[in-house]
């Protein structure tokens, strides 16, 4: 089909290239232009070719505000795909409230928030908190020390956690929090805190470049993996890659996706992104909710006006694509997604041993409404932890 005969669908994209969470905000951005990439291949949206309107935010809540306004109100965009840090989405929301916009959100959170103007293609904390929760529990022991980044994600995923934690008999024996600007030295200051006190296991909810900072200054501190690792819903293939992935070998992440997931349709994916973008590049949950949102989004728009908001906002709900995870639903009650469960132990190469996972995808309940540890009573275990 040529492209060149139709006027363009323009799309805004928020990532950031620059800024404490730029390492893994850039791996959405590529995994978006790939996924556009794909479609313009193959006819575009009715023979208009997709086109991404981009600007970097650097990972600022107030930039995000400012350029998803633009976006909207001088380039004419309807939808825009982006945001990290929940701190970025909630400073987008007034202006797509505002303006009757549309944002595709690709990245895990807190839950507790529903926007009809947002479709969430992240994990909610009923698809990786609480297997996350069970899991180490199981295999760890129940008394939990909390280290995350001072912004609204980690005080609500703490919380989240701690009643998890409580719900199976275990305690909470510290909850820290450290500015997104920290250095190595508070780092070094609070895995002191982490030897003396002996948790069971570390959650964190460090984001961004500081996660660097904490694996290595657990390494430095001589602790065990094996015996007392962090456990963790952000610390992706991209952070590891940030690292240096002898820093990250026996913790734990929670996530719907891993690069190491050994399907067809991963491994296909994988190697077309790598092929487009360098041997070097990883791929990771949010690179992997970039990609299939793009998809989900294009297949919307074929089946309606690709440039009516109210369209897209019949089109979306019930939508279902063949992610590089599996099956991906897009709930036709919340907005949000669904997802399979998983469980990675990162190994030497930097990728991830997928130890358990769900049987099926699970249901999004972002509030959280049936409180129980029910969503991973049917998973797999792929290898004893
Ligand atoms: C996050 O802030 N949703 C990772």
């Amino acid at each position: 089909m040529n492209l060149r005969t139709g006027a363009p669908v323009r799309v805004g994209m928020l990532f950031s290239e620059t800024g404490v969470t730029a390492a893994i905000e850039r791996s959405e951005r590529l995994a978006t232009q790939l996924a556009v990439e794909e479609i313009n291949a193959s006819g575009g949206i009715g023979g208009r070719p997709l086109e991404l309107v981009s600007h970097d935010p650097q990972s600022s809540p107030a930039a995000y505000r400012t350029l998803a306004e633009s976006l909207v109100a001088d380039d004419g965009v309807k939808v825009i795909l982006g945001c990290y840090m929940s701190s970025t989405r909630k400073a987008v929301l007034p202006v797509l409230e505002r303006w009757n916009a549309l944002l595709l959100y690709p990245t895990l959170y807190e839950g507790f928030e529903y926007s009809r103007h947002v479709f969430y293609t992240g994990a909610a904390p009923n698809q990786n908190s609480v297997q996350l929760a069970e899991h180490m529990t199981r295999s760890f022991g129940s008394r939990v020390f909390m280290v995350g980044s001072d912004y609204v994600y980690p005080h609500e995923s703490n919380r989240i956690m701690s009643d998890l934690v409580f719900e199976r008999g275990g305690e909470k024996v510290a909850e820290i929090y450290l500015p997104l600007e920290a250095k190595p030295e508070d780092f070094r200051a609070i895995v002191k805190r982490i030897k003396t006190q002996q948790p069971d296991f570390i959650f964190s909810t460090v984001v961004g470049e500081g996660t660097a900072m904490l694996y290595r200054a657990y390494a430095e501190a001589g602790l065990d993996p094996a015996r007392m690792p962090i456990a963790s819903l952000t610390t992706t293939e991209a952070e590891i890659n940030s690292m240096g992935a002898q820093f990250a070998v026996g913790h734990l992440t929670s996530a719907p996706y891993f690069q190491s997931l050994d399907t067809p349709a991963n491994r296909r994916c994988v190697a077309s992104f790598k092929a487009r973008y360098g041997d070097d590049k990883v791929t990771n949950q949010c690179w992997e909710a970039a990609y299939f949102q793009v998809h989900l989004l294009a297949d919307a728009m074929r089946r309606t006006d690709p440039d009516d908001v109210e369209a897209l906002l019949r089109a979306l709900p019930g939508s279902e694509f063949g992610a590089p995870q599996g099956r991906v639903r897009v709930d036709e009650h919340n907005h949000h997604t669904w997802l399979k469960p998983r469980i990675g132990r990162a190994r030497e190469d930097g990728q991830f041993d997928i130890i358990e996972e769900a049987r099926s995808w699970v249901r999004p309940d972002p509030y959280l409404v049936s409180h129980t540890l029910e969503d991973w009573s049917v998973r797999v275990k792929l290898e004893s932890a």
